[in-house]
């Protein structure tokens, strides 16, 4: 009985960690829902062997990520925290440079800002974090180099983002 207990408890203790990685910028944990790529798991504890198996479970629903320019050796971040232009010249990368992912499905996402907008292309092919909510030019590809930690953003329309001009803005290039 009492060694039955005490597995159950290192269980316990094992999925509260896994979960609380995941969850670091969440208030108040224990945490007993998890976002499984749009599949809300609302019962009981998952184990982290249960994410094997999923297509890019390193970018799940909720997963926070900071992009750095190659080119230009800056992070990307939404101007002001969002309600402005993206831009790629920022040194050091904290929460203005953090995306929080929507995932739509193993390669295609929406990307909240610190101020919980949506950066999308406008129709003038700046790209800005102003809509309150998703719609198709605020999805974007996640499109990964085989073999490097390197990622490129693909807009709705086909084309890559890129830092450009002299402020770094962010525009969706060929
Ligand atoms: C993901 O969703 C996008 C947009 O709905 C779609 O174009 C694409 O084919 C989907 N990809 C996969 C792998 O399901
Ligand atoms: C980055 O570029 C924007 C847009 O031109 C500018 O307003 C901002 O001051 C720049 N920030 C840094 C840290 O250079």
């Amino acid at each position: 009985m009492r060694s039955r207990l005490s597995r159950c408890f290192w269980l316990l203790l094992l999925c509260y960690c896994f979960l609380s990685r995941r969850a670091a910028a969440a208030p108040r944990l224990p945490v007993r829902a998890v976002n499984l790529g749009g599949w809300l798991v609302t019962e009981g504890w998952i184990l982290p062997s249960l994410f094997d198996g999923i297509p890019n479970k390193d970018l799940l629903d909720g997963t926070q990520l900071q992009f750095k320019s190659v080119t230009q050796d800056g992070f990307v971040a939404a101007e002001k925290g969002g309600g402005a232009g993206l831009v790629a010249n920022r040194s050091h990368a904290s929460g203005w440079e953090t995306f929080k992912l929507w995932r739509i499905n193993e390669t295609t996402f929406n990307l909240k800002v610190f101020g919980n907008q949506f950066v999308g292309v406008q129709s003038d092919g700046s790209v800005v974090a102003t809509a309150t909510s998703p719609g198709k030019s605020e999805t974007f590809r996640l499109v990964r180099n085989a073999g490097q930690n390197r990622m490129r953003i693909m807009a709705a329309n086909g084309l890559f983002l890129q830092a450009t001009g002299s402020g770094l803005n962010m525009r969706p290039q060929c």
